[in-house]
């Protein structure tokens, strides 16, 4: 019987999946994936559907409570709402999420929902037309589309993303705060990571969220709040409102000593921290017919792995992989 909770060497209790279902995007936010790129992994290089159900299901027997379906945006495999629902069906997982950049949401909110998803978090930073393209190469109707589709089919929470970058989209953060208390989402803003390539050179716009923080704090009375969920936000309420703003600071102030997840890519590499490069590869492991004991304990073995935290600050040049290959 294999014991129920997975421990890091740090203390750490893992517990969270990240769990990538493609490297493409359809999307080009310059500060995550170059404009021109297309060098994604290979078709048969992806995990099958079968595949993903056996590795995640050997991770719900080792304690995950928590799964969340990311990209490059998820919503470009085929099959999305086959994977959400082999997920929802595995024992012992009590939360299936998923983040997405929302152009496709329009057309999935009603059968993801059916399958089993129950919170959707969607990158959005600004509500301008113009600014969109610039930041995306795409086009905000859409998005704003899915989110309308998406408050429809019942999700709940819908969380926005907003990475919040001076010079570029800083002056929307208030008009994001007056779109969010209307539409009930909750806000995040989250400070811009040095990612790959794409990322350090975002850090040009770098902006802590303390500025952005004593900002609202001079417009609205904010007190500690709470939201669902088990990443590393830190929530305050907006006082005689419902809005909840989620504030994301990997840079300012790093939430490591209370990680609790790892991030599996399309291709089956099993990666022990955003911003450190150690990973294990469970593919060859799958597809060389291993059984669950096996791989269960290949994925303990990878769980030694895992850093104790990131190195943003100390080492911006060191990080290899671009976000888009582990959706963030
Ligand atoms: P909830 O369960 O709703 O709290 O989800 P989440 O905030 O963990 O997921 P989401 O995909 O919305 O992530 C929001 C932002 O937080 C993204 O920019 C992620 O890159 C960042 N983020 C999430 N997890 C980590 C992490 O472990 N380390 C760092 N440095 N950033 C993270
Ligand atoms: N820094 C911070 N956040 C990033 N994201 C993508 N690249 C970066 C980066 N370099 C965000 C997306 C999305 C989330 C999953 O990750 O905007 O909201
Ligand atoms: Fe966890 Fe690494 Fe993110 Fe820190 S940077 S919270 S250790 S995944």
């Amino acid at each position: 019987m294999s014991q129920k909770s997975l421990q890091d060497r740090f203390g750490r209790t893992i517990e969270y999946l990240r769990l990538s279902i493609t490297d493409q995007c359809d999307l080009r936010c310059f500060y995550c994936m170059p404009r021109g790129f297309s060098d994604y992994e290979l078709p048969e290089h992806w995990l099958t559907e079968e595949e993903i159900e056996r590795v995640v299901g050997a991770f719900t027997r080792l304690g995950t409570r928590r799964v969340r379906i990311t990209g490059g945006e998820p919503l470009v495999r085929r099959g999305i709402d086959d994977i959400a629902s082999r997920l929802a069906a595995l024992p012992g997982l009590e939360d299936l999420s998923l983040s997405t950049n929302a152009v496709r949401l329009a057309r999935h909110a009603r059968s993801l929902h059916e399958a089993g998803v129950r919170r959707i978090n969607v990158s959005l930073d600004t509500l301008r037309p113009e600014r969109f393209r610039e930041i995306t190469g795409g086009k905000l109707s859409k998005v704003l589309d899915g989110l309308q589709a998406a408050r429809e089919a019942g999700f709940s929470p819908v969380k926005i993303n907003m990475v919040v970058m001076r010079g570029v989209n800083d002056d929307e953060v208030e008009a994001m705060v007056a779109f969010c208390m209307e539409m009930g989402f909750t806000l995040r803003f989250i400070e811009t990571m040095p990612v790959g390539d794409t990322g350090r050179r975002a850090q040009d716009h770098f902006m802590p969220l303390d500025d952005i923080r004593r900002r609202l704090e001079q417009r609205f009375d904010l007190t500690p709040g709470l939201m669902p969920g088990g990443g590393p936000a830190r929530y305050l309420r907006v006082a005689g409102s419902d809005l909840n703003i989620g504030f994301i600071t990997p840079m300012s102030q790093h939430f490591c000593d209370t990680c609790n997840r790892v991030r599996l890519g399309v291709d089956g590499t099993l990666h022990l921290c955003l911003g450190q490069s150690h990973s294990v590869p469970l593919r060859p492991l799958l597809r060389a017919g291993a059984s669950d004991t096996e791989l269960e304990g290949e994925i303990r073995r990878a769980i030694e792995l895992k850093p104790e935290r990131h190195e943003f600050n100390e080492r911006p040049e060191q990080v290899v992989r671009f976000m888009s290959m582990t959706g963030g």
